[in-house]
């Protein structure tokens, strides 16, 4: 039987997470199963990017009637967007697919948020009781929940406790164009380092001077540590704090009672493009270690255990060796010393891939199986 292929709209493409999503549809040959229309706010009209099907132009984002075109929208485009525009897309009566990468929708009675192979059961339920909104989650959480998925599945988690190392990236373009700019700036006309202390010294003294370029963020990104991401929540969290738990638990669909609790400190660090996390959690009964390592690592494809050694761990559990990868790297895992029942853990991921494009790309795959 032949099938009309989806009209899919690609919103925010140009941006990072948008830009990592096409090159995994591509990729996944995604686009000979789509018909794609591109949109954007400033070069409208201008012909849109070629993947091998007709070039069309550029539609108007902003635009109604030129959104209603699409059966499935892909917004990459940041919480405004979606805030300006959901609510009336909707109420102009379009009942197409909206899939989000910003936490505007996330936590909307009516949206489900996906990371499959947490949770493909709810995202089938919801699509045959006809969702139509499907967000991505915060990165530190699918890159988490990845990392534990074992665990969680086997219902041993009581509660978590994390703290991340979150890259540059995360903070968006402007906050890489503004590290790249401190590295240059900084690394300009250094002295000769037979001095340690006076070389750093200088070094410091520039990283504080307040012609680093972008100094009005407060603090410089290089050589740093920053202990507040995102807004400010009445309890004393950050807002990226926050969402682990409302996330987590709204991904697993746990019932009040049975809720996990999470909770931690975030924090940006100095590092390109994945994030890391240092996790104790305490485990709901003893299970020996190697057990825990098999559940680990028996949840999906992704996970690659990193044994507790020095050297395999300095060599594959570090954000420079899983960016542009999809690989969820977990070591150091072991018990501690306040008991059997609390496992320490670290893991990295590629925040703009499993942090960001890919649970919406695999969403888009799931939706055209399910259109088929
Ligand atoms: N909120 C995350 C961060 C980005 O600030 O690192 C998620 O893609």
């Amino acid at each position: 039987m032949h099938h009309n292929k989806p009209k899919v709209g690609l919103i925010g493409w140009r941006g990072m997470v948008g830009t990592v999503l096409l090159q995994r549809l591509v990729e996944e040959n995604q686009f000979q199963e789509i018909e794609a229309l591109f949109y954007s706010s400033s070069q409208v009209g201008n012909v849109a990017p070629d993947f091998g099907q007709q070039s069309d132009r550029l539609l108007d984002v902003y635009n109604l009637q030129m959104l209603s075109k699409a059966n499935i929208l892909i917004v990459c485009q940041g919480n405004k967007y979606t805030q300006d525009v959901y609510q009336k897309l909707r109420q102009s009566g379009w009942t197409g697919y909206w899939l989000d990468a910003s936490s505007a929708l996330r936590l909307h009675a009516d949206s489900i948020i996906v990371l499959d192979p947490l949770n493909r059961q709810h995202i089938n339920q919801a699509l045959c009781q006809g969702m139509k909104t499907f967000v991505g989650a915060n990165c530190t959480v699918s890159l988490l929940m990845l990392a534990i998925a074992g665990l969680l599945q086997a219902d041993l988690v009581d509660w978590i406790s994390t703290a991340s190392y979150q890259a540059i990236s995360g903070a968006g373009a402007q906050a890489m164009q503004t590290f790249i700019k401190q590295l240059q700036w900084t690394a300009h006309d250094l002295p000769n380092t037979t001095n340690i202390l006076a070389s750093a010294k200088t070094i410091s003294e520039k990283l504080m001077d307040n012609a680093l370029p972008a100094k009005q963020i407060n603090s410089p990104l290089l050589a740093n540590v920053l202990p507040w991401i995102d807004s400010e929540m009445s309890n004393g969290q950050t807002r990226e704090e926050w969402k682990a738990g409302v996330e987590l638990n709204k991904i697993l669909q746990l019932e009040t009672d049975k809720q996990i609790a999470i909770d931690g400190t975030c924090v940006r660090v100095g590092t390109i493009r994945s994030h890391a996390q240092a996790i104790t959690l305490k485990l709901k009964r003893c299970v020996p270690i190697d057990d825990i390592e098999q559940y680990i690592l028996q949840a999906h494809p992704w996970v690659k255990l990193v044994p507790n050694q020095r050297k395999e761990t300095l060599a594959k559990l570090t954000p420079l060796a899983v960016s542009n990868t999809l690989n969820i790297a977990v070591g150091r895992v072991r018990k501690m010393s306040m008991g059997e029942e609390y496992l320490n853990l670290f893991t990295v991921g590629d925040q703009l891939l499993w942090g960001a494009a890919e649970p919406l790309h695999r969403m888009l795959s799931i939706l055209i199986d399910f259109l088929n």
